[in-house]
């Protein structure tokens, strides 16, 4: 498929989708084309709050502007696959919120479209463009972590009071945020899982997805390596403030994230004399990747002059390590032709299946499960 010099984007969804708009409107090479969400009375907010002209309630009609090359999906999470597949059939390219899809065969059904029509998915995973992932990332491929020998991820939210699909979904379905890094960091797949579950959640939620874990804890091995990483996960009824951490452990140097949200990375130093061995480090910024206009949206404060209010989940995850201009940046020169738009459909839906597969394994007792050859390209 032919790359587009200056591609014209449509947001659906716009709760946390609305966190994307002003970062499209100042990207040099994007054009923020349409908006898209049901209830006409915050379509007009919204679009009047950022001047957008083009406004849709309803998803349909927008797929069949032609002045829109790709759409950005933060609908709810049932509807990713369904919304993903439609615009793909209308020869859209997509960007999706995680998770890729709720079930394999979405996942694959995504895949195979894909590949059909060589239109480009790129799922996205807030945290593998997050600035602790990008330092971590630079330290590994500038060979100073020495070599990879193991990576650790959690993600432990608080998500009482969240909407409606929230309550008793099991941990491992809403993994992509660890599972994304420790599988990014060095851009492996899963091969097999194999996940416990640990507590019980409240008996009123047991029956909403007939999970009653309260944490899920699943050990993944990487294809074509001698790594594994560990990931888990818990949404209700645990004690822990909101941490999405990730650790990598190398050779000559380790990175673990702190245990208390706003503390220091810990970078540790083989072969010091002891005391010195854990340094505390301030993460840098990667601001400087990403092209001036849109540089300052790895900082919140820009959110809150711009648009006077901010998103739960931005605020919970302390602005998502600053990834959102990063995603938007990769998104847009994915489309010009350049750049790794990481993950795409295949990437995504192993990073997506692996939680998947994760909770199956759990409900089994931790049983070994292999993830699909189609996922592993
Ligand atoms: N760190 C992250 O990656 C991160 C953080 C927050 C939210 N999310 C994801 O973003 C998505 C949205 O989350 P939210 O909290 O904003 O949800 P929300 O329920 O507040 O908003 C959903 C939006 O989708 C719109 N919508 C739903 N169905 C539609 C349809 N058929 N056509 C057009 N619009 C439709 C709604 O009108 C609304 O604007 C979720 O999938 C969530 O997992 C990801």
């Amino acid at each position: 498929m032919k790359p587009l010099t200056h591609p014209r984007i449509a947001i659906i969804g716009l709760g946390f989708g609305a966190e994307f708009i002003p970062i499209y409107q100042r990207h040099p090479n994007a054009t923020m084309e349409a908006i898209c969400q049901r209830n006409p009375d915050t379509l007009k907010q919204v679009g009047e709050k950022f001047g957008i002209a083009k406004r849709y309630t309803s998803y349909e009609e927008l797929l069949k502007d032609p002045e829109v090359d790709a759409v950005h999906i933060n609908t709810p999470i049932p509807d990713h696959a369904a919304h993903t597949l439609q615009a793909l059939r209308a020869g859209k390219h997509v960007a999706c919120t995680v998770p890729m899809a709720t079930s394999v065969e979405d996942c694959k059904a995504i895949v195979d479209l894909c590949a059909q029509t060589g239109l480009k998915y790129m799922m996205m995973e807030t945290v593998v463009y997050a600035r602790e992932f990008l330092f971590m990332r630079q330290l590994f491929q500038e060979g100073r972590l020495g070599k990879l020998q193991f990576l650790k991820a959690s993600h432990q939210q608080d998500m009482d009071g969240w909407p409606g699909y929230w309550p008793g979904l099991p941990p491992m379905h809403y993994a992509t945020h660890c599972v994304g890094p420790v599988l990014g960091l060095g851009r492996n797949q899963a091969q097999y899982v194999s996940c416990f579950g640990s507590g019980t959640i409240r008996e009123e939620m047991h029956g909403c997805y007939g999970s009653p874990y309260a944490v899920e804890t699943t050990h993944i091995k990487f294809k074509d390596s001698d790594l594994s990483a560990q990931v888990y996960r818990s949404l209700f009824d645990v004690a822990r403030q909101y941490r999405e951490s990730i650790e990598v452990y190398g050779s000559k140097q380790s990175v673990e994230w702190p245990l208390v949200e706003h503390g220091k990375l810990v970078v540790h130093t083989a072969k010091k004399p002891e005391p010195e061995i854990p340094e505390e480090v301030e993460c840098p910024d990667f601001a400087h990747l990403l092209p001036p206009e849109i540089a300052a949206f790895t900082r919140g404060g820009v959110y809150s002059h711009d648009s006077g209010e901010e998103h739960l989940s931005f605020t919970q995850g302390g602005g998502h390590g600053g990834s959102h201009p990063h995603l938007v940046h990769q998104f847009v020169e994915l489309l010009r032709g350049s750049g790794e738009g990481y993950p795409n459909a295949v990437q995504s839906a192993n990073i997506t299946l692996t939680g998947i597969l994760s909770h199956q394994s759990a409900m089994r007792g931790g049983e070994l499960i292999a993830l699909p050859e189609w996922s592993l390209q």
